[in-house]
């Protein structure tokens, strides 16, 4: 069937953008055109995310303004539902909403060619537990000429007690390093200047290949032409003495590390089995600090985890306060499905978890103001990404740290890297000039 069209969103964590990157492409790849609004399109893709609360409701409430769309319209719409919601709910998505016609995983994507014309037929089908290498990356539909998500393993391995990252994407599975140096040697070519190398947990890298991440980062530091490579996510139990090393080896591996610590108490550690306490995790800091100085560190942290009392809490404050985070992402406890920590005594109520999350993120924000504040005066290297969302006459690029900065200048340099002084901070960003 020639010229459909498509209309794709996306939810959660970049692991997710890059799958709806090869979604899309494969979609082009099979006759579809990407159009900008679900309006406009014979198939739509809810590429979807269940890492906390209230995502499934979410997914069922925009499948229903789908609906309505729909209707409105008077022309048919298909529906595809897929990422981790996908992998949690199943078939029970297909019997709880009549308007969806296909339900996928994200170790479906592969397999998306050999479905389109199922689809297409009218077929109401769920493609799941397809467990195949990611080895072929297939098509991507980058949305940035000069910066690329590359994913080079999928999957976890760690049981985490909160998390249901494990039950939706699976055991861990790395990609050969071979076609990722390819895909990364190609995207060079074609005049990229930064990659992402995705992952859940990036440090655990080759298993069962005879390789790791340092001797990765190291081959692909040797790429010319890329500048930058960035890295996410770490998990502290893997991050080794030898990867400290390679990081201080390639000054092309950004000085910017996010490496999740969750909670500041290792009573709540134990319990979260993240194997690690926080004295260990402080000396990785601490070294990685000696060896790549100035490098920012970011986080992850968890509120109100079952059983977490108020002198864990403080702990927490305390480590951050102490660590000196240039930013963190903090949640609030949420219970998942089929995870360890539904059956852990000592659940609390919302009021103390959100008490405690607006504590944590007001301490962080005076953080990051002061981390910002010692910016300024610098002339440091950013990465031209684009024009400025909220004024068209400035560019905004990224430094090294990944702290957004805005400044005059003139759109062709959109994609190089130009010197910058920083002249103003505040939490979200920092103001430059260039001269
Ligand atoms: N509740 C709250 N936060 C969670 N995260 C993962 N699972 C949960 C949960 N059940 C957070 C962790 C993880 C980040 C991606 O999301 O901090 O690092
Ligand atoms: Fe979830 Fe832990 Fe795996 Fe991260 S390392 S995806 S938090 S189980």
């Amino acid at each position: 069937m020639d010229n459909r069209t498509f209309y794709i969103r996306t939810y959660g964590c970049q692991m997710n953008e890059s799958d709806s990157e090869r979604i899309s492409g494969t979609l082009i790849d099979n006759g579809y055109s990407m159009v900008a609004t679900p309006d406009e399109a014979d198939l739509v893709v809810l590429n979807t995310c269940s890492i906390r609360e209230g995502a499934e409701n979410k997914v069922y409430s925009d499948l229903g303004r789908l609906r309505i769309l729909e209707a409105e319209r008077g022309t048919p719409m298909q529906v595809a539902v897929a990422g981790c919601v996908a992998q949690q709910e199943g078939e029970k998505i297909l019997s709880r909403d009549r308007s969806v016609d296909l339900v996928f995983g994200s170790r479906a994507i592969g397999k998306l060619p050999e479905m389109l014309p199922r689809l297409e037929a009218g077929e109401r089908f769920a493609e799941l537990n397809v467990h195949t290498r990611p080895d072929e990356p297939g098509t991507h539909v980058r949305a940035d000429g000069h910066r690329a998500f590359v994913t080079i393993m999928e999957g976890c391995d760690n049981h985490c007690a909160f998390c249901v990252v494990p039950a939706t994407r699976g055991p861990e599975v790395s990609r050969r390093p071979e076609g990722i140096v390819a895909e990364v040697e190609q995207l060079a070519a074609e005049g990229y200047v930064e990659v992402t190398l995705l992952g859940q947990n990036v440090t655990s890298y080759g298993k069962g290949l005879d390789t790791d991440f340092a001797d990765l980062l190291t081959r692909i530091h040797a790429i010319p032409g890329i500048r930058r490579i960035r890295y996410t996510t770490s998990h502290p139990k893997d991050f080794s003495d030898r990867l400290i090393d390679t990081l201080a080896d390639c000054p092309k591996v950004v000085r910017h590390l996010h490496l999740p610590l969750q909670s500041g108490s290792d009573a709540v550690l134990a319990r979260m089995g993240r194997g690690y306490t926080v004295a260990e995790y402080r000396r990785k800091i601490d070294r990685v600090r000696a060896k790549v100085p100035g490098i920012a560190i970011t986080t992850d942290m968890i509120v109100g985890f079952p059983g977490e009392t108020d002198a864990d809490h403080q702990a927490t404050l305390r480590a951050v306060r102490e660590i000196g985070y240039f930013n963190l992402y903090g949640f609030k406890y949420s219970r998942r499905p089929g995870t360890t920590a539904l059956t852990l005594d000592g659940h609390l109520d919302d009021e103390v978890r959100s008490a405690r999350l607006i504590e944590l993120l007001a301490l962080q924000k005076e953080i990051t103001l002061e981390r910002h504040a010692s910016l300024v005066g610098q002339t440091r290297e950013v990465l031209v990404e684009g024009e400025s969302k909220r004024n068209a006459s400035r560019l905004s690029g990224r430094l090294e740290e990944n702290v957004l900065v805005h400044f005059e200048g003139d759109p062709e340099w959109i994609g190089t890297v130009r010197p910058v002084r920083i002249t103003e901070a505040t939490v979200s960003a920092l103001i430059g000039e260039v001269h």
